[in-house]
């Protein structure tokens, strides 16, 4: 008799950009206490989740030669942690996974963290496991800090580590333009990088996020621009100080304000329109500032199971 094997599985799922950031101290597990306003934007990784001969992951498109196949690779962990929650650790050895790109890698904006999340929803899809939302944002929190928000999408108020959420009423849809820089850096670095300058100096922090909930409330991105900031930018413009220079070309191309995108280097430039948004990014492709620009829009849904009869 033939063995049924299940159609695969492709996942869609939104990086994000933080639009407000404030690090609070080490705590004894080394992580930093956050607050943070997480938005998903429409630029995106797709995953596949397929029966295979050959367990692992194959990685295509947006930087791949710079993702591990390995044991190491997040959505290779979202495989392992999720089959060990449900008991069947054993048939890992029949998965494969297919990562396409389009999230710069370590650029800041979860790019990992949303792979491994798609990968939680793909695989719980496969196997048909009919576990709710939630229950998968408590094994993505072990995954990553990002990665439960990857999961849920929209405008979200992270607190913790970043994984503990609560969603925030965001009115219209805002334009973005980011700008990849030619090397990722590493989030460790970064906040190390953070707590060497809070040693020797006061760097300046964000204030509170409640106005930019109020901001996100309006929907004026005029409002929101004035806003948007960053405690871990201070960090990434010390270890890339080239950012600056991004930074300040995508305002003098007409954004209305620019941000390193969480851990950098991605900078994310906040748009009046999409319109607007195309002519910044078309500015700032000439400038020389960056390897390459995209526009995306936000606040877009989390992980989504695209076509077939799974999706939404
Ligand atoms: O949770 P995630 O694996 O994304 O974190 C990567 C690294 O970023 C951590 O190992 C830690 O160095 C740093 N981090 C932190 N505080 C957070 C989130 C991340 O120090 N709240």
């Amino acid at each position: 008799m033939l063995a049924v094997v299940p159609p695969p599985v492709t996942v869609r799922v939104p990086s994000k950009v933080n639009l407000h950031l404030s690090v609070g101290d080490v705590r004894d597990d080394g992580f930093h206490e956050l607050t943070t306003i997480f938005q998903a934007l429409s630029l995106t990784d797709e995953v596949t989740v397929a029966a295979a001969e050959e367990p692992g992951v194959e990685v295509f498109g947006e930087g791949a030669k710079s993702v591990p196949t390995d044991e190491g690779n997040l959505a290779w962990r979202a495989v392992r942690a999720l089959a060990e929650h449900v008991d069947r650790a054993e048939d890992i050895d029949k998965v494969g996974v297919v990562l396409r790109k389009g999230i710069p890698v370590a650029g800041g904006m979860a790019g990992g963290s949303a792979d491994a999340a798609a990968t939680l929803v793909g695989l719980s899809s496969l196997w048909k496991l009919d576990l709710a939302r939630d229950e998968l944002a408590q094994i993505a929190a072990t995954l990553g800090s990002d990665v439960p928000f990857a999961l849920y999408g929209g405008t979200a108020l992270g607190t913790g580590r970043g994984e503990e959420l609560v969603p925030v009423l965001s009115r219209h849809t805002f334009h973005w333009v980011l700008a990849f820089d030619q090397r990722g850096l590493s989030t460790p670095r970064v906040y190390g990088e953070l707590d060497r300058l809070r040693a020797d100096g006061d760097p300046p922090r964000v204030g509170s996020h409640a106005p930019v909930v109020e901001a996100l409330a309006s929907g004026d991105p005029k409002q929101l621009a004035l806003l948007l900031g960053n405690d871990l930018q201070a960090a990434a413009v010390s270890l890339r100080p080239g950012l600056r220079r991004t930074l300040r070309a995508g305002v003098n191309a007409g954004a209305l304000a620019g941000t390193v995108s969480g851990s950098g280097p991605t900078c994310a430039f906040l748009c009046e329109s999409a319109d607007a948004a195309l002519e910044v990014a078309a500015e700032l492709a000439g400038a020389g500032v960056c390897r390459t620009v995209r526009v995306a829009h936000g606040p877009v849904p989390g992980a989504r199971v695209v076509g077939g009869d799974d999706a939404p």
